[in-house]
């Protein structure tokens, strides 16, 4: 895993924003895996600003994201649907018929599940899935007890990841919906690379666990440490509880100077 700890938020979205930039340039129809939350929104921010000030090209990119609440209309303010196009899909020209996200309903959600994995291969897989950690260590709506090896499927929601939702449902954990369609750890881990952002002091027990602890259903972000190509961004805070955040450092150091030669 390399791990790439930066000052402060707007940092590490920024070097998360430009890893993006660059492979989109290396290649023009880049799949993206995409995650909400309020972590990737300084993301999405930085690569607006790119297509807007610097005419960053979308128009070939193919996206799919991680997750979606079941109950919930699409033009719920709360849906998944509804934060990609605030945050991201109205404001870059990436074809709608490109833009994937998990459905609201439990019809027919394993045959659904099962057409997004296809659509996912059908494009040639992920090239770089985002994503965010929950403070029990879950990606996705993959909850702890999640199988490593898991699809596509629908999820009932834990109550620490209901609890921590709740403050968008106006503080009610009644009204967050309790169950969610995700990618499971089997579809992220076949993403050719997994970017992993995670800020604030809340995070920094989940990212110790995930990136230094034993590999557990318990922590699935613990399973990136199989993932050849996984790059986990993080602000000091969120690094605090890491023993070797020297080594990552020097390591990030030393990976700078190489490219500067
Ligand atoms: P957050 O959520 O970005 O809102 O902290 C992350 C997650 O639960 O995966």
């Amino acid at each position: 895993m390399e791990v790439i700890i930066q000052p402060d938020y707007h940092q590490l979205t920024t070097v998360a924003s430009e890893i993006i930039r660059d492979a989109l340039l290396k290649k023009p129809n880049l799949v993206l895996g995409l995650a909400t939350g309020s972590t990737p929104i300084g993301l999405y921010k930085a690569l607006v600003r790119m297509y807007k000030e610097d005419r960053l090209d979308f128009s070939e990119v193919t996206t799919f994201n991680l997750d979606e609440y079941v109950g919930i209309p699409y033009q719920h303010p709360q849906s998944y649907h509804t934060f990609m196009a605030n945050y991201f899909f109205d404001h870059v020209n990436i074809p709608k018929e490109n833009q994937h996200i998990p459905q609201n309903t439990t019809e027919n959600h394993e045959a659904f599940c099962e057409v997004y994995e296809e659509t996912i291969k059908r494009a040639g897989g992920i090239d770089i899935q985002v994503l965010g950690i929950g403070t029990d260590g879950h990606i996705g709506f993959n909850e702890a007890s999640s199988s490593l090896a898991s699809r596509t499927r629908i999820k009932t929601l834990s109550r620490s990841t209901l609890e921590a939702n709740a403050a968008h449902f106006g503080g009610d954990v009644n009204a967050v919906p309790e169950m969610a369609i995700t990618m499971g750890i089997g579809t992220i881990m076949e993403a050719k690379q997994c970017l992993l952002l995670a800020n604030g002091v809340s995070k920094a027990d989940a990212i110790a666990k995930a990136i230094e602890g034993p590999i557990t259903s318990m922590v699935p972000a613990s399973i990136l440490q199989m993932h050849s190509k996984t790059v986990v961004l993080i602000d000091e805070t969120a690094a605090s509880d890491l023993k070797e955040v020297e080594y990552y450092k020097r390591s990030y150091a030393n990976k700078l100077k190489l490219q500067s030669r």
